[in-house]
C-alpha cells in the first residue's frame, strides 16, 4: 500500500459511519469530512510526539487540549477541564471534537463529546494499537469514578474513525504487545483466519511492518464491528468479547493494577479459559498449544506467578459476578474461531484450571 492510501469499513449502528485504515493519512482528514471548526483532545505523550501534526490539521492551531497521560487521568477532573476548554473555544453543535490518542483519550474525549451540549460531532483518531483495534470501535465512552473503572459513561458513535498505522512506530513494545492479546482474542472467539494470519505473519507483526499492521487492524475492526452491529447495547453476544477477561480482571484487581498491563492480564486469562475449555472436553490440547505459542511469541505472560492465592482470585471472581447476574459465567472456546457462553461451572473446575496455569 502506498503512503496516503487507505481501506475503509462501513459501520451501521444507530448512526452510519466509516472507519478508515491506512498509513500517512491523518493530514487528509479534511478530505473526509467538512470541518467548520475542529478542536482536539490528546494526552501529554501523544502531544510531545505529534502535537505539531495535530495543530496542522486543526482549524486553529491552538484548539488543542492536552492532559497528563495515563489511566489516572480518566476522571471527572479531566472531563471538566475538557468542558472548560470547549467553552473557551466557543465550541457549538457544529464543532468537531477529535479524540487524538490511545484508549484513555478516546474514552474521556468521547464522553465529553457525547455530553457537551447534549452531543457534538466526534472523530476518533486512535494512536495506540489497542485504541485502533478495540476501544475506538463500538461507541462506548467512559470515565472512572469512586474507585470504579468505566462506571460513568455513555454509548456514543463517532462521525469517523481514522486509523493511521504510522503512529504505531512510536508505541512502546509492552503497550504494543499487550494490545495483541485482544487481537488474539478475536481470533479465538470467532475468526480462525485472523488467528492463522497472526501465526503466518508473526515476524512482520513484531517488526511492525506497516502493510501487515494495516491488515491486522482492518481484520480486528471488522470483528469488533460485526459483534457490535449484532449487539450494540451489550445484551447478548457482545459478552463473547469478555473471553479471558473474568480471570484477567481478578488478576488486575489482586495486583492492584500495578503489575500487569490490561492485555498482559488478558493473555493469562486467555490461557486459563482455553485450559478450562480443554479440561471440559470442549477443545483439543493443540488449541491450547497454538494459543500459548502465539502469546509467548509476542512476549505476553502465559502463566500466573505463584504469589497470588487461587482462593483469593476465586473470591474476587465470585464477588464480581454476584454484583451483576449472580451467576458465574465464562466464555469458553470449542476450538480456534468458535466460542460459547458457559454458566453453572463449579468452583473446583475453576480453581483447578487456575492452579494448572501457575508457574511451578
Ligand atoms: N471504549 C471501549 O470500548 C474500550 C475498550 C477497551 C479499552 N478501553 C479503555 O482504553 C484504555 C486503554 O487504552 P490504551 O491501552 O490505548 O491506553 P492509553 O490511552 O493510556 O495509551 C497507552 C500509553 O501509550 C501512549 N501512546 C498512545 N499512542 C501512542 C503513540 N502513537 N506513540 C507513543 N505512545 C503512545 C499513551 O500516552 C499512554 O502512555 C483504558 O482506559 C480502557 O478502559 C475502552
Ligand atoms: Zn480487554
Amino acid at each position: 500500500m502506498q503512503s496516503g492510501d487507505f481501506k475503509q469499513i462501513d459501520v451501521h449502528l444507530q448512526k452510519n459511519y466509516t472507519v478508515i485504515v491506512g498509513k500517512d493519512i491523518t493530514d487528509k482528514l479534511k478530505e473526509f469530512v467538512d470541518l467548520k471548526q475542529t478542536v482536539a483532545v490528546t494526552d501529554s505523550n501523544v502531544y510531545a510526539l505529534y502535537g505539531e501534526l495535530i495543530k496542522e490539521i486543526l482549524t486553529e492551531p491552538d484548539n488543542l487540549f492536552s492532559f497528563k497521560a495515563g489511566e489516572e487521568s480518566k476522571n471527572y477532573k479531566t472531563l471538566h477541564s475538557i468542558y472548560d476548554f470547549l467553552i473557551d473555544k466557543r465550541a457549538d453543535r457544529y464543532t468537531y471534537l477529535l479524540a487524538f490518542g490511545g484508549g484513555v483519550v478516546g474514552d474521556v474525549g468521547a464522553y465529553a463529546a457525547s455530553t457537551y451540549m447534549r452531543g457534538i460531532p466526534l472523530i476518533h483518531i486512535p494512536t495506540s494499537l489497542l485504541a485502533m483495534t478495540d476501544s475506538s470501535i463500538g461507541g462506548k465512552t467512559a470515565i472512572n469514578y469512586g474507585g470504579f473503572k468505566n462506571i460513568v459513561g455513555s454509548f456514543y458513535q463517532p462521525e469517523l474513525v481514522l486509523c493511521d498505522v504510522r503512529f504505531l512506530n512510536t508505541l512502546n513494545r509492552r503497550e504494543f504487545n499487550s494490545a495483541l492479546a485482544e487481537v488474539v482474542k478475536y481470533g479465538i472467539i470467532r475468526d480462525k483466519s485472523l488467528f492463522s494470519f497472526m501465526e503466518t505473519n508473526k515476524e512482520k507483526i513484531k517488526n511492525r511492518d506497516e502493510d501487515t499492521l494495516i491488515e491486522l487492524v482492518l481484520k480486528s475492526i471488522q470483528n469488533k464491528v460485526e459483534i457490535v452491529e449484532e449487539d450494540e447495547k451489550e445484551k447478548g453476544n457482545r459478552a463473547l468479547l469478555n473471553f479471558g477477561h473474568t480471570l484477567a480482571h481478578a488478576v488486575e484487581s489482586a495486583t492492584e493494577y500495578k503489575k500487569y498491563l490490561h492485555g498482559e492480564a488478558v493473555s493469562i486469562g486467555e490461557v486459563f479459559a482455553v485450559n478450562l475449555s480443554f479440561k471440559l472436553g470442549l477443545t483439543q490440547k493443540e488449541t491450547l498449544n497454538r494459543i500459548i505459542d502465539i502469546l509467548s511469541f509476542f512476549e505476553l505472560p502465559v502463566l500466573l506467578k505463584d504469589d497470588i492465592e487461587t482462593d483469593f482470585l476465586y473470591k474476587i471472581i465470585e464477588k464480581d459476578k454476584k454484583n451483576r447476574s449472580g451467576r458465574l459465567r465464562f466464555i469458553l472456546t470449542k476450538g480456534i474461531g468458535s466460542s460459547i457462553i458457559a454458566e453453572d461451572l463449579n468452583k473446583s473446575q475453576i480453581t483447578g484450571a487456575i492452579d494448572e496455569i501457575k508457574e511451578k
